[in-house]
């Protein structure tokens, strides 16, 4: 049986620090500030929203949401971004993806100052993490970074297969598991011969939302298994990307789900806050 990789537990020590460092600001010192925006009514992106939120009143925190109707036009919305840029009380800025279809993601997010960028999605941001110099870590593949630590799990030269190659989790996880010296492979579902390459994997970090989609034959006995997925199984209940029973017996480490990867992504975006707070207030 493996051992869990609680993200809860992880995830509440990390917040202490970040709670422990709030309440030591002085006396009537302006708090880090996060501005969410969020725009149309898509079930999931408002619980992941609500949950940002609560995460940020948890540490003490400002947190704004900005919930934008469906008909909100690019116009609207990018002038939203820029009155937030101008905002002396806010710090970080996230708009929620996905955006309602008629709004180009890209555009948007270009739109908002690298520096309160906490989600690290603009090139700018992308670039400086290619290259290893940056304020910002993406806050999912961060989250799994820093679980790894907290078990004391060292990927240098050990084979690491990512599976998904999105630009909010696969190539950026690829990316920090590189500069974690690990030999990286990321699949993908043109990918040929998946099993055989997963079964390669002394790491394997899934992030391609499909339900219990490893199974135990996909995995090396011993591997440590990372579920980045939340999807919802045949009976409606919350799962994985990962067969959470099958693979338990085999892996050495592995993170359920809920209670897995979700609690680090919205932790790793509270220090991303306090990045830029910090570095606003020279501290
Ligand atoms: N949608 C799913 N994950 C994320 C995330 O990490 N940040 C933002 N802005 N939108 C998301």
């Amino acid at each position: 049986m493996a051992v869990i990789l609680d993200g809860k537990l992880t995830s509440a020590k990390v917040r202490e620090r970040i709670k422990n460092e709030v309440d030591a600001l002085p006396e009537g010192a302006r708090r880090p500030g996060l501005a969410v925006v969020i725009v149309g009514d898509d079930p999931a992106s408002h619980v992941y929203v609500r949950n940002k939120k609560k995460g940020c009143e948890e540490v003490g925190f400002l947190s704004r949401e900005y919930a934008l109707p469906e008909s909100t036009t690019e116009e609207e919305l990018i002038a939203l971004v820029e009155e937030l840029n101008r905002d002396s009380e806010i710090d970080g800025i996230l708009v929620q993806l996905p955006l309602p279809r008629h709004l180009d993601d890209k555009k948007v997010i270009e739109h908002i100052d690298p520096s309160k960028d906490v989600d690290a999605f603009s090139y700018h941001n992308v670039g400086r993490i290619t290259v290893g110099d940056y304020d910002f870590l993406p806050c999912t593949p961060a989250g799994v970074m820093e679980l790894l630590h907290e078990y004391n799990i060292d990927v240098s030269g050990k084979n690491a297969v990512v599976v998904g190659r999105s630009n909010i989790v696969g190539k950026p996880q690829a990316l920090l598991l590189l500069q974690a010296n690990a030999t990286v492979t990321v699949a993908h579902s043109k990918t040929k011969n998946l099993s055989e390459v997963t079964r390669g994997a002394d790491v394997l970090v899934v992030a391609i939302g499909k339900a219990k989609f490893v199974t135990a034959d996909m995995v090396k006995e011993g591997a440590v298994v990372i579920d980045v997925g939340m999807d919802r199984d045949e009976n409606g209940k919350l799962c994985g990307d990962v067969d959470f029973e099958g693979v338990c017996d085999k892996a050495s480490y592995i993170t359920p789900v809920p209670g897995g990867v979700g609690p680090m992504t919205i932790t790793e975006l509270l220090k991303n806050t306090l990045t830029s707070y910090k570095r606003r207030n020279n501290i």
